[in-house]
């Protein structure tokens, strides 16, 4: 990457200023002078501009709120992915870690950092995934039990036990918090069609430390704060 557009992209100042800049002698190349703003860095050298080291972030990670009617994928030839939210600035090689139904509404991760998507996703780390959901009909405590026991989801298939919050009973609709501890296709809707529910809204709360920032209008995104880097392990 060429030298001006290093420190363009974080932020050490506009192309034409870093580009006087540089000739002026302020960027410094693992400790020697470099006036030339085309110089090709190949990303591992140690770069200074007026005194100040400038680090390249490697990664990138964006909390949204996926609205429905976007599906999570990185490109679809017809259909509007989640990422054709970030706009046309957005670097390549972002990707959402996990998937929410086209139509789940709620805490999505962005990032291009493989690593921690690993460990978000992988079965055996149990991350918990806290879902608000809105289902067909009266959910009881019976509900709750088999949630706690863990369900049949077909294919053979009994889900892990889960968590089942009661917020509201109604004659059509009931209103619920459920936790669940993996991540399957369609989880959470076969999880009720098991127990004679349907879904028929859904948002996603909280996955592992990471909680939905209300303040998010649906659609919108925001870059991980510092405390929530710090909570995932990746500050
Ligand atoms: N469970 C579902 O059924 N759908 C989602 O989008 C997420 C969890």
């Amino acid at each position: 990457m060429r030298l001006d557009k290093y420190l363009a992209d974080m932020n050490a100042g506009t192309r034409k200023e870093l580009k006087n800049g540089i000739r002026k002698g302020l960027a410094v190349v693992d400790g020697t002078v470099i006036r030339d703003p085309g110089y090709a860095l190949s990303g591992t050298e140690k770069v200074t501009y007026g005194g100040r080291e400038i680090a390249y972030a490697a990664y990138e990670y964006y909390l949204m709120n996926k609205p429905a009617g976007v599906i999570s994928a990185t490109e679809d030839s017809r259909q509007k992915t989640v990422l054709d939210l970030l706009g046309e600035q957005r670097r390549k090689d972002l990707f959402p870690v996990g998937r929410l139904d086209k139509d789940t509404v709620g805490l999505l991760l962005i990032t291009n950092d493989g690593a921690l998507s690993h460990r978000l996703l992988a079965p055996k780390k149990h991350v918990d995934k806290i879902y608000f959901a809105r289902v067909t009909g009266r959910v009881t405590g019976e509900a709750v039990d088999r949630f706690a026991e863990g369900v049949p989801i077909g294919e053979g298939i009994i889900a892990r036990p889960a968590g089942l919050e009661i917020l509201e009973v109604g004659e059509e609709f009931s209103e619920v918090r459920v936790t669940i501890h993996e991540g399957r296709f369609h989880q959470v809707k076969r999880m009720f069609l098991a127990i004679g529910h349907e879904v028929v809204y859904l948002k996603r709360l909280a996955m592992g430390p990471l909680v939905l920032d209300e303040d998010l209008e649906e659609g919108a995104y925001r870059p991980l704060t510092p405390e929530e880097l710090q909570l995932l392990g990746v500050d």
